[in-house]
């Protein structure tokens, strides 16, 4: 391919607790992808304060761009477009990104791209499966989401499920926080369930009435609480382990369940999961054994691809590029935006 059919993009990302900048060409090659992660600082309160997040971001993106450019060997003249992830996410945090993006764009006559969060987390797989083309599933699960998407085309999207109450990330980062693992959650609980038995607890797995791709993990948490506080009145101990094990089982469980449902109703052949739980490993090894089982190709990203990052706001920024999708200067933070939404 010539310079003249490439299309490099610089992406934001600082929709959450990463300030992120990359350089994505053509959609699917990284030439470079860097994140400043708050997570240190946010651990000192358990958890992600707005507030804090988004001084850390002011502070922290023009560096981060700055990285993105120069480990690409590329100036900001070379890019073809900017994009940016606008929504869902908090709004001070959104903010910080759509407004460098903007200025940026503005400044050097670029195009601008506003995407939306989970597009770029579907989007990541992309990255390292260059044969991946849609139509395909995704489950996507991360911190604030817990989606089931049919991916019709590129930015294209319908969604199939979603949680009714907590994210499968949320109920993850409770849960250790409960049994005293301590923020974030996701990655401590599937280390320390490695040593526990999955079966040592029978925590519920909620199917939604009337809908079977809903989720629900509000019940599952709150099994996990009453059953810690059961074991302390008591004064009997419980082991970390064998919970923490459990519930991801009870977890897991459910997705893959719902996710199967789907592959059959829908006469599935292509399936990728994505978002900051997509590292699961558990949830991975489990949803590799169902698609094997029936037949469908299963896709993931490597767990620097799962958690929040630019480069997945590259990738999906391409497509909306090549869709024509290019947003005005009048772009804002949008927190609930909804997928799918121009
Ligand atoms: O995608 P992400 O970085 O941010 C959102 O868009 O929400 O996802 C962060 C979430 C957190 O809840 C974290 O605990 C969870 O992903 N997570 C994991 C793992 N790694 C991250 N959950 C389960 N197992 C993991 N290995
Ligand atoms: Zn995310």
């Amino acid at each position: 391919m010539n310079r003249d059919q490439e299309v490099l993009i610089l992406a934001i990302e600082s929709s959450c607790d990463e300030t992120a900048a990359a350089v994505v060409k053509n959609g699917r090659e990284v030439l470079s992808n860097i994140i400043s992660s708050q997570i240190d600082l946010h651990t000192l309160y358990g958890g992600v304060v707005p507030e804090i997040a988004s001084r850390k971001h002011i502070e922290k993106i023009n560096q981060v761009i700055e990285a993105a450019l120069a480990e690409a060997g590329l100036s900001l003249n070379d890019m073809d477009a900017i994009g940016v992830t606008y929504g869902p996410g908090l709004v001070g945090a959104l903010l910080v990104g759509v407004a460098e993006a903007k200025a940026i764009a503005y400044a050097a006559g670029k195009p601008l791209i506003g995407v939306h969060h989970i597009e770029g987390h579907i989007a990541a797989n992309f990255i390292e499966h260059k044969e991946l083309e849609p139509p395909f599933f995704s489950l996507v699960v991360s911190g604030g989401h817990t989606h089931l998407v049919r991916v019709r085309d590129y930015g294209k999207f319908d969604i199939i499920g979603r949680t009714r109450d907590d994210a499968a990330g949320e109920a993850f980062d409770k849960v250790a926080r409960a049994i005293g693992l301590g923020y974030p959650g996701g990655p401590k609980i599937d280390r320390v369930a490695k040593e526990g038995n999955p079966d040592a607890v029978a925590f519920p797995r909620a199917h939604v009435e009337d809908s079977p791709y809903d989720f629900s993990f509000s019940g599952v948490k709150s099994a996990v609480l009453n059953y810690i506080n059961g074991c302390r009145m008591k004064g009997e101990d419980y082991c970390q382990a064998d919970v923490a094990a459990s519930f991801q089982k009870a977890v897991t469980d459910v997705l893959v369940a719902n996710a199967m449902h789907a592959v059959e109703e829908y006469g599935v052949d292509k399936f990728a999961i994505a978002g900051g739980v997509a590292s699961n490993s558990a949830l991975r090894e489990a949803m590799r054994k169902a698609c094997g089982e029936k037949g469908v190709e299963f896709y993931y990203p490597s767990p620097v691809y799962c958690t929040d990052n630019a480069a997945m706001i590259g990738a999906a920024a391409y497509y909306e590029y090549k869709n024509g999708t290019r947003h005005g200067w009048d772009l804002n933070a949008v927190p609930n935006l909804k997928l799918g939404e121009r």
